[in-house]
């Protein structure tokens, strides 16, 4: 039986032609037209009026904080599992991070648990689109605005997901996304920043450019602020996955019809979930076991492994990794987060790449059936 990766992408001819295209042409002249069709391209998927390609989306999410003016003395709410990727630009900028709760069945941020954590301090919000799916916007958007906070709506795994009709990023003042090689649509390494805010994009594309004025030709800095920049090839890489993107959203959505198809009857399974009025883009499969079954994560990485297959522990609490653990707010966390605490030890994402088949998926979760059968 071959190796199994938990993720990676979709290339085709269409790719190669528009990178080789990139690699010869997009130079003098002509060095930013991928950049402008991929931009233009992705605005318009999303849904909304600017997109600014950068080099990943932990810049994205960096620059937009600092656009909103988060800074020392603030505090920002991030949902305890995530990547620390959604957290860790709060500290690059100097603010306080506070973790909120998430939801028991979607995964993302709880709106309830989000309006706990506030404080007259707070300056922001960052929900995640946890593994394709998509918190409750609504919710979220109506606290946030209750008290005045910003959103910046982290869709760096959701590209492709629905909200009552509306698509993943374009919900908060600004949107994040990622195209790491692991991501739905890739860049290789690559992010992108989206917002329907003029001054938010101005401000960006300062900030993203050693503070100079978009268009500056005398190198004349304004300020000392970032180099943030997407390449050319990257960019051509960018939108040619980005004209397939409905293809590889839909594969997404295969993938996960055929685990549904042969783990969701499974009694103490639990599968992402698709609440209504939602469309989950399925960047992760993943899996919660009942801990009757006593089966924890780790050890359940490791039982796949031995079998050739390759999966990540559902995110462990940011409260109780050792990047944060000393600070007080996670100490505070620990304590509340009943649901990030009972769900994250119990938790793994299967192969999720879009080169798996059915023939794999089904040795993949007939694998993690005699797990379970072992373990009853
Ligand atoms: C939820 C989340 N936010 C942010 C990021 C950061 O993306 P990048 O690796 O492009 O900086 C990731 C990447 O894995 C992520 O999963």
């Amino acid at each position: 039986m071959e190796h199994i990766p938990v993720a990676g992408p979709w290339i085709t001819e269409k790719e190669i032609s528009y990178v080789t295209d990139a690699v010869t042409n997009a130079w003098y002249g002509n060095a930013n037209i991928y950049h402008d069709r991929f931009e233009r391209a992705f605005s318009e998927y999303v849904g909304v009026s600017y997109a600014i390609a950068l080099p990943s989306c932990t810049s994205a999410i960096h620059l937009a904080l600092l656009a909103l003016g988060v800074g020392p003395g603030d505090e920002v709410i991030v949902p305890d599992a995530t990547w620390i990727a959604s957290a860790a630009p709060i500290t690059y900028v100097g603010a306080t991070t506070v973790f909120a709760d998430i939801d028991r069945q979607n995964w993302c941020l709880s709106a309830e648990s989000f309006e706990a954590c506030i404080t007259p301090k707070t300056k922001a919000v960052i929900p995640v689109g946890l593994y394709g799916n998509m918190p409750d916007m609504n919710g979220i958007q109506q606290v946030a605005r209750r008290h005045g906070i910003s959103i910046i709506e982290d869709a760096a795994e959701a590209v492709g997901a629905e909200y009552k009709g509306k698509r993943a990023g374009s919900f908060g003042d600004a949107g994040v996304f990622s195209f790491h090689g692991s991501k739905t649509l890739t860049t290789g390494e690559g992010g992108m920043l989206v917002t329907d805010s003029e001054d938010l994009h101005r401000r960006v594309l300062y900030l993203r450019d050693h503070g100079r004025r978009p268009g500056d030709k005398m190198f004349w800095n304004m300020e000392v602020a970032h180099k943030y920049k997407m390449s050319s090839m990257q960019a051509a890489l960018g939108l040619a996955q980005l004209e397939r993107i409905d293809e590889l959203v839909e594969r997404k959505r295969e993938i996960f019809a055929w685990y549904r198809g042969e783990l969701s009857q499974l009694d103490g399974v639990t599968l992402n979930y698709e609440a209504p009025g939602t469309k989950s883009s399925y960047w992760m499969n993943t899996v919660l076991l009942d801990p009757k079954f006593g089966i924890k994560k780790d050890r359940l990485i490791e039982a796949l492994g031995e079998k050739g297959i390759d999966c990540r522990p559902f995110f462990h609490p940011l409260s109780s990794i050792p990047a944060y653990e000393h600070l007080e707010a996670a100490r505070q966390a620990r304590q509340v987060n009943e649901v990030s605490y009972r769900i994250a030890p119990y938790g793994i994402n299967l192969p999720s790449g879009l080169n798996l088949t059915r023939e794999l998926v089904k040795y993949v979760s007939d694998c993690l059936k005699r797990i379970i059968e072992r373990a009853v």
